[in-house]
Protein backbone atom coordinates (compact mmCIF):
# COMPACT_ATOMS: atom_id res chain seq x y z
CA UNK A 1 0.00 0.00 0.00
CA UNK A 2 0.82 3.48 -0.73
CA UNK A 3 2.59 5.39 2.12
CA UNK A 4 3.10 8.94 2.86
CA UNK A 5 6.63 9.88 1.59
CA UNK A 6 7.24 12.69 4.37
CA UNK A 7 6.24 10.56 7.81
CA UNK A 8 6.02 7.27 6.24
CA UNK A 9 2.18 6.27 7.37
CA UNK A 10 0.58 4.36 5.03
CA UNK A 11 -2.29 6.19 3.08
CA UNK A 12 -5.82 4.63 4.35
CA UNK A 13 -8.98 3.62 3.39
CA UNK A 14 -11.12 6.33 1.44
CA UNK A 15 -14.71 5.78 2.57
CA UNK A 16 -15.85 9.37 1.83
CA UNK A 17 -19.82 9.04 0.79
CA UNK A 18 -18.93 10.98 -2.81
CA UNK A 19 -16.66 8.91 -3.72
CA UNK A 20 -19.37 6.47 -4.86
CA UNK A 21 -20.97 9.18 -7.54
CA UNK A 22 -17.40 9.27 -9.13
CA UNK A 23 -16.15 7.01 -12.53
CA UNK A 24 -14.87 3.78 -11.47
CA UNK A 25 -11.61 4.66 -12.39
CA UNK A 26 -11.26 8.10 -10.54
CA UNK A 27 -12.67 5.83 -7.01
CA UNK A 28 -9.91 3.19 -8.16
CA UNK A 29 -7.11 6.09 -7.82
CA UNK A 30 -9.10 7.78 -4.92
CA UNK A 31 -9.16 4.42 -3.10
CA UNK A 32 -6.74 5.03 -0.68
CA UNK A 33 -5.64 8.56 0.63
CA UNK A 34 -3.30 10.29 3.58
CA UNK A 35 -3.83 9.44 6.68
CA UNK A 36 -1.41 12.34 7.79
CA UNK A 37 -1.59 16.21 6.83
CA UNK A 38 1.80 16.86 5.56
CA UNK A 39 0.74 17.10 1.89
CA UNK A 40 -1.25 20.35 3.63
CA UNK A 41 1.83 21.65 5.23
CA UNK A 42 3.65 20.73 2.41
CA UNK A 43 1.73 23.26 0.64
CA UNK A 44 1.55 25.64 3.25
CA UNK A 45 5.26 26.05 3.53
CA UNK A 46 5.18 26.32 -0.30
CA UNK A 47 2.39 28.96 -0.25
CA UNK A 48 4.64 31.05 3.18
CA UNK A 49 8.09 30.25 1.00
CA UNK A 50 6.61 32.06 -2.44
CA UNK A 51 5.53 34.92 0.28
CA UNK A 52 8.17 35.40 1.90
CA UNK A 53 10.25 35.37 -1.75
CA UNK A 54 7.73 38.50 -3.30
CA UNK A 55 8.54 40.13 -0.27
CA UNK A 56 12.25 39.54 -0.44
CA UNK A 57 11.73 41.04 -4.21
CA UNK A 58 10.03 44.05 -2.78
CA UNK A 59 12.80 45.16 -0.23
CA UNK A 60 15.13 44.71 -2.71
CA UNK A 61 13.20 46.70 -5.18
CA UNK A 62 12.87 49.12 -2.45
CA UNK A 63 16.66 49.05 -1.34
CA UNK A 64 17.59 49.44 -5.17
CA UNK A 65 15.43 52.00 -5.10
CA UNK A 66 17.42 54.12 -2.33
CA UNK A 67 20.80 53.24 -3.75
CA UNK A 68 19.60 54.91 -7.15
CA UNK A 69 18.76 57.95 -5.19
CA UNK A 70 21.59 57.81 -2.93
CA UNK A 71 24.43 60.50 -4.42
CA UNK A 72 27.62 58.80 -3.08
CA UNK A 73 31.27 58.55 -4.38
CA UNK A 74 31.73 54.88 -6.42
CA UNK A 75 34.53 53.79 -4.41
CA UNK A 76 32.95 53.39 -1.21
CA UNK A 77 30.45 50.74 -2.29
CA UNK A 78 32.65 47.81 -1.52
CA UNK A 79 34.28 49.24 1.81
CA UNK A 80 33.33 46.81 4.33
CA UNK A 81 34.59 46.04 8.64
CA UNK A 82 36.20 42.96 6.99
CA UNK A 83 38.44 44.57 4.56
CA UNK A 84 39.38 47.79 6.78
CA UNK A 85 42.00 48.62 9.06
CA UNK A 86 40.38 48.45 12.70
CA UNK A 87 42.54 50.27 14.79
CA UNK A 88 41.08 53.19 14.88
CA UNK A 89 38.11 54.04 17.78
CA UNK A 90 35.70 55.62 15.24
CA UNK A 91 36.15 52.29 13.54
CA UNK A 92 35.34 49.86 16.41
CA UNK A 93 32.65 52.14 17.44
CA UNK A 94 30.86 51.91 13.99
CA UNK A 95 31.30 48.27 13.74
CA UNK A 96 29.45 47.99 17.34
CA UNK A 97 26.71 50.62 16.15
CA UNK A 98 26.47 48.71 12.59
CA UNK A 99 25.70 45.38 14.68
CA UNK A 100 23.09 46.75 17.00
CA UNK A 101 21.73 48.37 14.48
CA UNK A 102 20.77 45.37 12.56
CA UNK A 103 20.26 43.84 15.87
CA UNK A 104 17.51 45.98 17.02
CA UNK A 105 16.35 47.34 13.82
CA UNK A 106 17.21 50.10 13.97
CA UNK A 107 19.07 53.30 16.87
CA UNK A 108 17.59 55.73 18.61
CA UNK A 109 20.37 58.19 17.93
CA UNK A 110 22.92 58.64 14.97
CA UNK A 111 26.33 59.84 14.90
CA UNK A 112 28.22 62.57 13.91
CA UNK A 113 32.01 61.90 12.70
CA UNK A 114 34.00 64.79 12.63
CA UNK A 115 37.64 64.72 12.23
CA UNK A 116 40.29 66.30 9.42
CA UNK A 117 40.45 65.46 5.68
CA UNK A 118 41.44 61.55 5.08
CA UNK A 119 41.07 60.33 8.77
CA UNK A 120 38.20 57.74 7.68
CA UNK A 121 34.74 59.09 7.88
CA UNK A 122 33.33 58.55 4.67
CA UNK A 123 34.87 55.07 5.20
CA UNK A 124 33.43 54.55 8.23
CA UNK A 125 30.07 55.51 7.67
CA UNK A 126 30.77 53.76 4.61
CA UNK A 127 31.08 50.28 6.36
CA UNK A 128 27.82 50.63 8.04
CA UNK A 129 25.66 51.54 5.24
CA UNK A 130 26.66 48.48 3.23
CA UNK A 131 26.53 46.07 6.86
CA UNK A 132 23.13 47.45 7.21
CA UNK A 133 22.39 46.95 3.33
CA UNK A 134 23.53 43.24 3.62
CA UNK A 135 20.95 42.97 6.49
CA UNK A 136 18.48 43.87 4.37
CA UNK A 137 18.21 47.85 5.99
CA UNK A 138 17.07 50.88 3.72
CA UNK A 139 19.65 53.22 3.70
CA UNK A 140 19.95 56.46 2.00
CA UNK A 141 23.36 58.24 1.30
CA UNK A 142 23.48 62.04 0.57
CA UNK A 143 26.71 63.95 -0.26
CA UNK A 144 26.10 67.20 0.69
CA UNK A 145 27.78 69.11 -1.90
CA UNK A 146 26.41 66.67 -4.25
CA UNK A 147 22.44 67.01 -3.34
CA UNK A 148 23.33 71.00 -3.39
CA UNK A 149 24.48 70.78 -7.02
CA UNK A 150 21.31 68.62 -7.85
CA UNK A 151 19.23 70.82 -6.41
CA UNK A 152 20.70 74.04 -7.90
CA UNK A 153 20.15 72.04 -11.40
CA UNK A 154 16.89 70.23 -10.66
CA UNK A 155 15.09 72.41 -8.67
CA UNK A 156 11.92 71.23 -6.31
CA UNK A 157 10.98 68.05 -8.23
CA UNK A 158 14.61 66.58 -7.43
CA UNK A 159 14.07 67.55 -3.84
CA UNK A 160 10.77 66.27 -2.95
CA UNK A 161 11.64 63.13 -4.36
CA UNK A 162 14.91 63.01 -2.14
CA UNK A 163 12.47 64.36 1.03
CA UNK A 164 9.84 61.32 0.85
CA UNK A 165 13.19 59.31 0.73
CA UNK A 166 14.70 61.00 3.99
CA UNK A 167 11.91 60.42 5.34
CA UNK A 168 11.22 56.33 4.57
CA UNK A 169 14.91 54.67 4.62
CA UNK A 170 16.00 53.37 7.92
CA UNK A 171 19.53 55.00 8.16
CA UNK A 172 20.33 58.59 6.34
CA UNK A 173 23.84 59.05 5.68
CA UNK A 174 24.62 62.75 5.08
CA UNK A 175 28.54 63.05 3.71
CA UNK A 176 30.67 65.82 4.41
CA UNK A 177 28.26 68.77 5.79
CA UNK A 178 30.55 71.39 5.38
CA UNK A 179 30.82 72.75 1.38
CA UNK A 180 32.59 75.64 1.00
CA UNK A 181 30.36 78.20 0.14
CA UNK A 182 27.26 78.02 2.59
CA UNK A 183 24.21 80.96 0.86
CA UNK A 184 21.37 80.82 2.49
CA UNK A 185 20.13 78.47 -0.57
CA UNK A 186 22.79 76.31 1.09
CA UNK A 187 21.67 77.00 4.58
CA UNK A 188 17.95 76.57 3.70
CA UNK A 189 18.09 73.49 1.96
CA UNK A 190 20.05 71.60 4.49
CA UNK A 191 17.74 72.24 7.24
CA UNK A 192 14.89 71.15 5.22
CA UNK A 193 16.68 67.99 4.67
CA UNK A 194 17.82 67.49 8.43
CA UNK A 195 14.42 68.98 9.93
CA UNK A 196 12.66 66.23 7.58
CA UNK A 197 14.55 63.64 8.76
CA UNK A 198 14.55 65.32 12.67
CA UNK A 199 10.71 64.68 12.38
CA UNK A 200 10.83 61.10 11.88
CA UNK A 201 12.67 60.14 15.33
CA UNK A 202 14.97 57.78 12.80
CA UNK A 203 18.79 57.92 13.01
CA UNK A 204 20.98 60.13 11.06
CA UNK A 205 24.93 59.59 10.59
CA UNK A 206 27.03 62.66 9.58
CA UNK A 207 30.13 63.13 8.83
CA UNK A 208 31.93 67.02 8.83
CA UNK A 209 35.55 68.28 9.33
CA UNK A 210 33.72 71.03 11.50
CA UNK A 211 33.02 70.90 15.01
CA UNK A 212 29.74 70.56 15.93
CA UNK A 213 29.37 73.67 18.40
CA UNK A 214 30.87 77.01 18.96
CA UNK A 215 32.04 75.77 22.16
CA UNK A 216 36.18 75.65 22.94
CA UNK A 217 36.75 77.34 19.48
CA UNK A 218 38.37 80.70 19.46
CA UNK A 219 36.75 83.89 18.55
CA UNK A 220 38.42 83.79 15.03
CA UNK A 221 37.54 80.17 14.63
CA UNK A 222 34.09 81.14 14.86
CA UNK A 223 34.33 83.91 12.45
CA UNK A 224 36.19 81.03 9.90
CA UNK A 225 33.14 79.10 10.02
CA UNK A 226 34.72 75.81 11.24
CA UNK A 227 31.52 74.50 13.55
CA UNK A 228 28.51 73.55 11.97
CA UNK A 229 26.95 76.57 14.69
CA UNK A 230 28.58 79.05 12.54
CA UNK A 231 29.05 78.10 9.78
CA UNK A 232 25.11 76.68 9.16
CA UNK A 233 23.36 78.55 12.34
CA UNK A 234 22.05 77.13 15.39
CA UNK A 235 19.05 75.48 14.22
CA UNK A 236 20.94 73.04 12.61
CA UNK A 237 23.34 72.41 15.20
CA UNK A 238 21.11 72.09 17.80
CA UNK A 239 19.17 69.57 15.67
CA UNK A 240 22.09 67.95 14.86
CA UNK A 241 23.26 67.65 18.50
CA UNK A 242 19.65 66.19 20.02
CA UNK A 243 19.93 63.70 16.92
CA UNK A 244 23.75 62.61 17.30
CA UNK A 245 26.29 61.51 19.49
CA UNK A 246 29.26 62.95 18.39
CA UNK A 247 32.18 60.93 17.57
CA UNK A 248 36.01 62.06 16.77
CA UNK A 249 37.63 60.73 13.87
CA UNK A 250 41.56 61.19 14.69
CA UNK A 251 45.26 59.98 13.04
CA UNK A 252 46.75 60.54 10.54
CA UNK A 253 45.01 61.03 6.27
CA UNK A 254 44.81 58.16 4.14
CA UNK A 255 44.75 60.19 1.69
CA UNK A 256 47.40 60.11 -0.93
CA UNK A 257 48.96 56.87 0.58
CA UNK A 258 46.80 55.33 -2.54
CA UNK A 259 48.85 57.07 -4.49
CA UNK A 260 52.09 56.22 -2.58
CA UNK A 261 51.31 52.37 -3.10
CA UNK A 262 50.29 53.06 -6.81
CA UNK A 263 53.69 55.29 -7.74
CA UNK A 264 55.29 51.95 -5.68
CA UNK A 265 53.95 49.59 -8.03
CA UNK A 266 54.21 51.33 -11.35
CA UNK A 267 57.85 51.46 -10.42
CA UNK A 268 58.30 48.00 -9.41
CA UNK A 269 56.77 47.49 -12.82
CA UNK A 270 53.91 45.44 -11.49
CA UNK A 271 50.58 47.99 -11.62
N1 LIG B 1 39.82 52.09 8.40
C1 LIG B 1 40.22 52.14 7.12
N2 LIG B 1 40.70 51.02 6.52
C2 LIG B 1 41.09 51.05 5.22
N3 LIG B 1 41.03 52.14 4.43
C3 LIG B 1 40.57 53.28 4.96
C4 LIG B 1 40.15 53.35 6.31
N4 LIG B 1 39.74 54.62 6.56
C5 LIG B 1 39.91 55.30 5.41
N5 LIG B 1 40.40 54.51 4.45
C6 LIG B 1 40.73 54.93 3.06
O1 LIG B 1 41.25 56.24 3.11
C7 LIG B 1 40.66 57.09 2.13
C8 LIG B 1 40.20 58.40 2.78
O2 LIG B 1 39.15 58.17 3.69
P1 LIG B 1 37.80 59.01 3.69
O3 LIG B 1 36.78 58.21 4.39
O4 LIG B 1 37.49 59.47 2.32
O5 LIG B 1 38.22 60.27 4.60
P2 LIG B 1 37.33 61.50 5.07
O6 LIG B 1 35.93 61.24 4.68
O7 LIG B 1 37.53 61.55 6.56
O8 LIG B 1 37.91 62.70 4.40
C9 LIG B 1 39.47 56.34 1.55
O9 LIG B 1 39.64 56.21 0.16
C10 LIG B 1 39.49 54.99 2.20
O10 LIG B 1 39.53 53.98 1.22
MG1 LIG C 1 34.64 62.28 3.40
ZN1 LIG D 1 2.70 12.15 6.31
Amino acid sequence: MEKCKYCGKPYKLNNLAFLKALSPEIQEKLKYIPDCDCLEKEKQFTLEKLERERQQDCLKGKMRAYRDISIIDKKFINSTFTNADMTSNAMEVAKQYAEQFIQEGTAPVGLLFHGNVGTGKTFASACISNALTDANKTVMVLSIGLYINKLQREWAEAENNVLEHVKGCDLLVIDDLGVEKVTEFVKDKVFMLIDTRYRTGKPVIVTTNLELKNDGLTEKQIQEGLSIESRFGSRISDRLAEMCQVCAVTGKSWRGQDTRQKFVNFMRGNN
